[in-house]
């Protein structure tokens, strides 16, 4: 009775939310127009998003996978504060039982990896206080090719069995579907689930075919929105930007999934790992660590147990961070938090550092003098008078929680390092670098002082003051430096850092560093070359590599044709697909950029595309868009004074799908 009481409260209170919702947004509009919204589950599972381990992006299903590891893992969930830290279910993945049922029709444990059986396993698991998940497919068999039993048609008996073994959690696959409807199989195993009496957070695993975003918050807990991730750059930003998008559908216990962590394995930088992990938390997904934890270093167990990013990941309010504003690989996420705080992500998807800035307003904070900047890698708070902003370096992400605090006084003030322009320098040759040390915060900065280092045997000395007594909200102090690399110096990347030091009002000291990548280039050959063959600072492309001489082809490096553009062959030049950037070192020493444009024949009739050429920050040619029926149209562009050329392909505002852009006989001359 108390129960059926407090559902119908419930129902009622999420209605006139919904109502107050359409109000504010302005709509007024009848329920009927506003994006379809399943309820949630209604059985308290999984109100903030699940937490724990699972083996599969470790270990796949080589033979690692077993016993001793699981057991290996919940040891460590309890030695290393995982436990503590909130991770609580520890997951197998495919490839646990055997290739047959037995003469009842039962799921059988592969007796090499598992010789005690599973309940022995999830007992092990449950006496250490943690949970105990498992995995089968929504099919006749799992994913993997040695065909272990899938449970449709036995979804009854399996649930049945997985309960009686202590299964919390189940992941439920897509592999050999037999075509059948994915809502009708998904509802099946929630029904047979809920049929057991055992509260099992349930996983949908359909990898996003059927936009379960769109029907499943009354299914499962938890939906895959995409394919699987694996352990490199490339993959965790396709993932990334798949699912941001996917905001509105999450909640208390209905969220987007985007797939399990790789911090750990290997593929990926510490400072990209830290990216993986402070988006995934940003946008309330499901942190399922997936390395094996039994061999992880210091730096991983720091990165996966760093508790004020997982505070925003399971923030009660339950809300999916939102994009604020994205620009040139420039992200700025926000998630409000139920404490009215934001948790704020400066995300640099480039591999060159980028200022990303936005504000406490832009972010959804209320007006006030100042604010509190915590930042959650740093463990550090700071004042500002309103501006978020921050240089971040490639690939890397600053993790905040902005709020207003009537103590944000307390804290010394916000301040912002920067450099100006990319760090370009030519061996044997002195550049001139810019630093800024900016005053973000309400109250001033005294005593600031700065300095650059380089790496072994570079000259670095500044060429205008590196300290200043005070800095006001909003001012800067700018230095002036000589960089110089050694003559013979080869071209590539190099570390310098920028650091920092001020006083608050107070008198407290604080320290901060900015590392940045100096790059060592060489001058462009004076006279005419052909861009297919210099080399380039960056190359950035929407679908495989930039292509040197030839058309884009599919995807591989080197599978492009002849460059051909209204049925004319050309043997120089450059082979794109939007979204594409290609970058130049000029030095100051060319005049012009010259080719002809246009979609390559190797594509059907859908592509469309923009060329652009760029000086710097100045947009020195464009063709507006071009479509495949069009003939190569030439394009020149004045890069007089230009460090930096760069070539740009948009998509021609229609997505990039067919977007075979040439550069035919590009031509840099100086
Ligand atoms: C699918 C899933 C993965 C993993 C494998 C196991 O690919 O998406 O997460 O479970 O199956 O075979």
């Amino acid at each position: 009775m108390r129960h059926l009481h407090t559902r119908t409260t419930r129902g009622r209170l999420a209605g006139a939310l919904a109502a107050g919702l359409l109000c504010a947004t302005g709509l007024g509009a009848p329920a009927a127009t506003a994006a379809p919204v399943a309820p949630a589950l209604d059985d308290g599972l999984a109100l903030t998003p699940p937490m724990g381990f699972n083996n599969w992006n470790s270990t796949h299903c080589r033979a690692e996978f077993n016993e001793s590891m699981v057991k290996g893992i919940a040891d460590l969930f309890v030695e290393k504060g995982l436990k503590d830290a909130g991770y609580e279910y520890v997951n197998l993945d495919d490839c646990w039982a055997l290739p047959t049922r037995d003469a009842d029709g039962k799921l059988v444990a592969d007796p090499v990896r598992f010789p005690n059986g599973i309940k022995a396993v999830a007992d092990y698991v449950h006496a250490k206080g943690l949970k105990f998940g498992i995995y089968t497919s929504a099919g006749t068999k799992t994913c993997n090719t040695a065909g272990f039993p899938g449970a449709l048609g036995h979804e009854y008996s399996d649930a049945r069995q997985f309960a009686d073994w202590g299964v919390d959690y189940l992941k439920y696959d897509n592999c050999n579907n037999q075509g059948v409807d994915a809502k009708q199989r998904y509802e099946t195993m929630r029904d047979a689930l809920r049929a057991t009496g055992r509260p099992i957070v349930y996983s949908i695993c359909e990898w996003g075919e059927n936009k379960p975003w769109e029907w499943a918050a009354d299914v499962g807990h938890l939906w895959r929105t995409t394919g699987d991730i694996s352990d490199n750059w490339g993959s965790m930003l396709s993932i990334l930007k798949q699912n941001l998008p996917l905001a509105p559908h999450a909640g208390p216990g209905h969220w987007n999934d985007p797939d399990m962590l790789e911090v750990g394995n290997g593929g990926m930088t510490d400072t990209e790992y830290r990216s993986h992990f402070s988006m995934w938390a940003i946008m309330a997904a499901p942190l399922l660590i997936g390395s094996d934890l039994r061999s992880a270093s210091e730096e991983t167990f720091d990165i996966l147990g760093n508790r004020e990013v997982i505070a925003v990941d399971q923030d009660p309010l339950g809300k999916q961070g939102t994009v604020i504003s994205s620009e040139g690989g420039r992200w700025v996420v926000a998630k409000e938090m139920r404490d009215g705080s934001r948790a704020v992500a400066l995300f640099n998807e480039t591999g060159s550092a980028q200022r990303i800035t936005t504000s406490a307003r832009a972010v959804g904070l209320p007006a006030a003098d100042a604010y509190t900047l915590r930042d959650l890698w740093q463990h550090r708070s700071h004042n500002t008078a309103g501006t978020i902003s921050a240089t971040v370096p490639a690939h890397g992400t600053v993790l905040l929680r902005a709020f207003t605090d009537p103590e944000w006084a307390q804290h010394p003030p916000a301040v912002e390092l920067g450099l100006d322009g990319g760090p370009l320098v030519e061996a044997g040759r002195t550049a001139a670098l810019t630093s800024t040390v900016t005053d973000l915060g309400r109250t001033p900065a005294r005593r600031v002082s700065v300095t650059l280092a380089g790496p072994e045997g570079w000259s670095v000395e500044s060429t205008s003051p590196t300290a200043s007594p005070v800095l006001t909200t909003g001012r800067s102090l700018r230095t002036t430096w000589a960089v110089t690399a050694p003559e013979g110096t080869p071209t590539g990347s190099y570390g310098l850092t920028l650091r920092a030091s001020y006083r608050s009002p107070a008198g407290v000291r604080v320290d901060s560093a900015l590392p940045l990548t100096a790059t060592v280039v060489v001058a462009p050959p004076p006279g005419t070359s052909g861009l297919g063959d210099l080399p380039w600072l960056s190359a950035t492309n929407g679908w495989g590599p930039v292509e040197r001489n030839t058309s884009n082809g599919e995807s591989a490096a080197g599978d492009g044709g002849p460059i051909t553009i209204g049925g004319v062959v050309y043997g120089t030049g450059l082979g794109v697909h939007a979204e594409s950037a290609v970058e130049y070192y000029a030095g100051g020493a060319c005049e012009t950029v010259t080719a002809q444009v246009g979609l390559d024949d190797e594509e059907g009739a859908d592509g469309t595309v923009a060329f652009e050429i760029w000086a710097d920050g100045t947009k020195a040619a464009s063709t507006g868009v071009l479509t495949n029926a069009m003939p190569a149209q030439p394009i020149t562009g004045d890069v007089r004074g230009a460090r930096v050329v760069r070539l740009v392909v948009t998509d021609g505002g229609d997505g990039i799908t067919s977007d075979h852009g040439d550069w035919a006989e590009a031509r840099l001359s100086c």
